[in-house]
């Protein structure tokens, strides 16, 4: 029997990439200093709760067939768990940290030892601010980037030199969207969901000129850390409380799965914040969990 299927637009079978990543638990995570607006010292956090959260955002990621390995955290690192800002890592260059806050400034070295311990060196250590894929988002062959709040455009400007690929600088305007990751999700190679209020004027026509079709997030799917979401092309894991994105992606074509992470949201950060890809293999070109 044939039937005529009617499809809502874009919504042709997305095809998921199997994708790599590296995650820290939450095990030292603390609200200790403020660096962000989310961040309120003194702040009651449930850390069993947090690394329960973690667990479930792990699992669905080895559920949906990519690969988890996992970093341990150091002490006297409260926010370590945030590996999106450890390093940057493309097909052709892995990049260290330089975070612009002391309080972090040592979480740089222990993804860098990691990296370097696992075949994925030579680690190039930037000279200039650069929070790793907090501010550095692959969007196919080209790399957004943040600055505003962190991250600066003279570090744009090294990875661009770094990597070979083409960097976009884009301006963050509003310090709740202190990273570009907070303010931008990338969906696949060509697609992307956003903010445009967290951008300077110049940045939102930067972005409507390359995504056309982008989808646009409302101000209540922001408040939730709803952008912070980590896309395999097809499964978009993102915050429960992101309701309209999350209907906005369905309707495109994408399969959501919500996972909440309140606890981590009380440091700032949430899916992609816990989530840093690793674009080349391993040494030894092992695949499976470790
Ligand atoms: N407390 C951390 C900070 O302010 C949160 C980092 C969130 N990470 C991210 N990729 N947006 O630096």
């Amino acid at each position: 029997m044939t039937h005529l299927a009617y499809a809502p637009t874009g919504s042709t079978q997305r095809v998921p990439r199997p994708r790599h990543f590296l995650m820290t638990p939450p095990r030292h995570f603390a609200v200790e200093y403020a660096i962000n607006p989310w961040m309120h010292p003194g702040v009651e956090v449930d850390r069993d709760l947090a690394l329960r959260q973690w667990q479930t955002l792990g699992d669905t990621y080895c559920r949906l067939g990519h690969r988890v390995d996992v970093l341990e955290p150091v002490p006297g690192l409260p926010d370590m768990v945030y590996a999106a800002n450890g390093a940057l890592v493309t097909r052709r260059a892995t990049i260290a940290a330089r975070f612009a806050y002391p309080q972090r400034s040592a979480e740089s070295g222990a993804y860098a030892s990691w990296l370097e311990a696992h075949g994925l060196g030579p680690v190039h250590q930037p000279v200039e601010v650069n929070e790793g894929e907090g501010d550095f988002l692959v969007v196919g062959d080209t790399i957004l980037a943040g600055t505003g709040f962190r991250t600066t455009p003279a570090a744009h400007a090294e990875v661009a030199r770094l990597t070979g690929m083409e960097v976009v600088s884009l301006e963050l305007v509003d310090p709740a969207y202190y990273h570009l990751d907070t303010a931008l999700a990338v969906l696949d190679d060509r697609t992307v969901a956003y903010y445009p209020a967290a951008f300077s004027p110049v940045a939102q026509a930067v972005l409507a000129t390359l995504y056309p079709d982008a989808v646009i997030a409302t101000a209540a799917d922001a408040a939730v850390l709803g952008l912070n979401a980590v896309s395999d092309g097809r499964h978009v894991v993102l915050a429960p409380g992101a309701t309209a994105l999350a209907a906005q992606l369905t309707a495109r074509g994408f399969e959501v799965l919500p996972v909440d992470l309140s606890e981590l949201l009380k440091g700032g950060g949430g899916v992609k914040c816990c989530t840093l890809e690793l674009r080349r293999p391993l040494a030894g070109g092992a695949s499976g969990p470790e």
